[in-house]
């Protein structure tokens, strides 16, 4: 009955333990692992258009190779967490069409234009890296394929993060011109990047029950704190400054002191009024379009397949 499945649940959480699809389940718990995986996966597949762009003008056969890789993997990261998500009960095309619709959420970051191949290493070290710091705790989120999904996506996102770091590092030991590119390239991906991990702790209203029910493991700021603390030396051994007059060591914090973040803007990006949306939500829904006929011979040859075994 309801009162021990109710139990059952309480107690797996309070043991740490891991709920699998067929175990019972709030549905609210459901319903907010839905939106957070669906979320997450459609950041994987708008996060492939920024650094797509850049595939065909890649400097080198080596950096176009690199790139490519890194694409598709954020289009496997996209699938698996599809696949994870439909395991609570929604199909991958309702929440497919909820994008296309522009009803869903995706990471306010990738609501930012590229401007230069600089871009491409600003992303790799601060969108990946943010990336990395938001992902390694989701790895002991309490739902099972959600956690699992993580291990490997984190894996490749640590591929991601260094090659972004060396693309920065070249620039940066490259001459002027390249230089003050890479340093444009952080300028404008720095905040975006910390507002990654969400609102401020006290304007986030899912948090409080997602760290009660093991999904989130940190807060929001706790992680911008361990990101900002994370990049202060990588941004030094690059040579490059972060855009942040406020950005000072606190020794009794034992952490790195930052700047005050543009949350209007964020607040607007994730309203959709953020200078790249409207182009990343018609790439997505031409792309769509354009792959109709491939579902459509998918399904036709599943149906001839299923069709020839019945006989
Ligand atoms: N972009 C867009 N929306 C955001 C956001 C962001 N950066 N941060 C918060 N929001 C939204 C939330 O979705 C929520 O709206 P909703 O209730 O309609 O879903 C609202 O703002 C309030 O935020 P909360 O803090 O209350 O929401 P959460 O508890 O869900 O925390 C989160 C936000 C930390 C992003 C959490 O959802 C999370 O950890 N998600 C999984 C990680 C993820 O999505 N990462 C994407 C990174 S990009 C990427 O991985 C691609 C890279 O490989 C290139």
């Amino acid at each position: 009955d309801l009162e021990r499945a109710q139990a059952y649940f309480d107690d797996i959480i309070a043991r740490d333990s891991r709920i699998e699809p067929a175990d019972w389940m709030p549905e609210a718990y459901r319903k907010t692992l839905t939106r957070q995986i669906a979320q997450h996966a459609h950041s994987e597949i708008i996060g492939m258009q920024p650094e797509g762009n850049w595939i065909t003008r890649a400097p080198s056969l080596k950096r176009k190779a690199i790139l490519t890789a890194k694409v598709q993997d954020e289009a496997g990261h996209g699938l698996y967490l599809y696949s994870a998500a439909e395991t609570l009960g929604t199909p991958r095309d309702e929440l497919v069409q909820q994008l296309l619709d522009g009803k869903a959420k995706y990471s306010s970051i990738f609501n930012y234009p590229a401007r230069t191949w600089a871009d491409m290493g600003a992303i790799g070290w601060l969108v990946d890296g943010a990336a990395i710091c938001n992902q390694v705790p989701l790895c002991r989120c309490s739902y099972g394929p959600y956690g699992r999904a993580m291990v490997r996506i984190c894996k490749e996102e640590s591929f991601h993060q260094r090659q972004g770091w060396e693309i920065l590092y070249t620039l940066s030991n490259g001459t002027p011109a390249q230089k003050q590119m890479a340093q444009d390239a952080v300028n404008r991906t720095y905040g975006p990047a910390l507002q990654m991990f969400g609102p401020p702790d006290d304007q986030s209203p899912n948090s409080q029950q997602s760290m009660a029910w093991n999904i989130k493991r940190f807060s929001n700021d706790e992680l911008r704190q361990r990101f900002v603390d994370m990049i202060v030396p990588q941004a030094e051994a690059l040579g490059l400054t972060l855009p942040d007059p406020d950005l000072k060591w606190n020794e009794e914090r034992g952490h790195y002191d930052y700047g005050e973040l543009d949350w209007d803007e964020f607040f607007g990006v994730i309203k959709g009024h953020g200078p790249a949306n409207a182009q990343r939500l018609a790439h997505r829904r031409a792309a769509h379009e354009n792959g109709a006929w491939v579902r459509e011979a998918a399904a036709e040859y599943a149906r001839k397949q299923a069709e020839a075994e019945a006989q």
